[in-house]
């Protein structure tokens, strides 16, 4: 397969010869100028310095010319047919995304189940909003100060964001922030934030672990893998209180009946107290038990600080590498806090 060499970057990844440059670098995690993918508005344009290239309406067998060397190329319309050197600007390499902000449309605030709320925001046209699966955005709350952070519930490369936030009684900032959402046309949002994410395809097994809306960002990372056709299993376990805050169990259910390289297990409390948090425990547990290549996979957890760290400190133990463990909490929590 032949390699495409960033000149200005440094950087390389491999494009096959009836791929477009464009999408073999999405695909290795590199985010470029892009807006129709259609060779009309030229924003992807680049210049070959040095290979062959195609270049056509997305595919080899309607290639209209061969551009020289040092020639303009547009990446949506041309690929590699040797080892090419491009010249681009404006790249940004795999986990590079800048931070920006957007004013969105609050487009739905529903109760989905349990007090959990699904909020679907919309970018303006012609914005997308970029993240990679697993990040979260920051609301602006004009009420409240400070960073009011959200796991993205959905896979990116859409206008489209959407968000499940919990907001029981008695956790006040969170009745009061759909309590604004709902009174709202728009919401300003900055994203995006994190490194639990995906930047590339994996090329191994994913486990992932939620405790109650931590769910969301499993989704995000589930839908990115589904649209990628990944072929590798996929096993979610989702730790709830109670039954009844398995607000998507449904769509969990959907994709293990539809993926036959989906596992989902869920673990289910006996706690009578609403912020009892002892419904956690089995959850390493659980994914021992079942025998998964702990030393192979990428592992993800999304819960609580105590939660992630005893499931890191379980797995470890088993074998697991930590570098294959992901988690937000790893941002801003130590272990020793939380005694591990
Ligand atoms: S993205 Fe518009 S021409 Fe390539």
């Amino acid at each position: 397969m032949p390699k495409v060499f960033l000149s200005a970057q440094g950087q390389s990844f491999p494009c096959a010869r009836d791929e477009r440059f464009l999408d073999a670098a999405n695909r290795a995690g590199f985010r470029l100028p892009v807006s129709c993918k259609n060779g009309v508005c030229e924003i992807c344009h680049a210049r070959l310095i040095e290979g062959k290239a195609w270049q056509g309406r997305a595919t080899r067998k309607t290639k209209r010319a061969t551009p020289a060397a040092s020639e303009e190329i547009l990446l949506c319309h041309s690929g590699p047919e040797t080892d090419c050197i491009i010249y681009v600007e404006n790249v940004y390499g795999p986990g590079e995304l800048p931070v920006k902000k957007f004013v969105c449309q609050i487009e739905e605030v529903t109760e989905m189940q349990a007090h959990v709320f699904r909020v679907r925001l919309k970018a303006p046209a012609g914005k997308l909003p970029e993240f990679y699966a697993g990040q979260y955005l920051s609301l602006d709350l004009p009420e409240r100060e400070g960073a009011h952070y959200f796991s993205i519930a959905c896979a990116p490369g859409q206008r489209e964001i959407e968000l499940h936030i919990q907001a029981d009684p008695h956790i006040e900032a969170a009745v009061e922030t759909v309590n604004f959402l709902r009174q709202e046309r728009l919401v300003k949002i900055s994203l995006p934030f994190g490194e639990s994410c995906l930047h590339t395809i994996p090329e191994q097994p994913v486990i992932l672990l939620a405790a109650g809306t931590g769910f969301a960002q499993m989704k995000s990372l589930i839908e990115f893998l589904w649209q990628n056709n990944f072929k590798h299993p996929v096993h979610l376990y989702w730790t709830v209180r109670k039954a009844s805050d398995l607000y998507a169990e449904t769509l969990a259910e959907d994709w293990a009946a539809q993926y036959t390289n989906f596992n989902f297990s869920k673990l289910i409390g006996e706690a009578q107290d609403e912020q009892c948090t002892e419904h956690h425990e089995g959850l390493a547990e659980a994914v021992l038990a079942d025998a998964l290549p702990l030393k192979i996979a990428k592992v993800f957890v999304s819960g609580s600080p105590k939660l992630v760290f005893s499931v890191k400190h379980r797995l470890t133990q088993a074998g697991m590498p930590e570098t294959a463990f992901y988690s937000d909490v790893l941002e801003y929590a130590k272990p020793e806090d939380f005694g591990f």
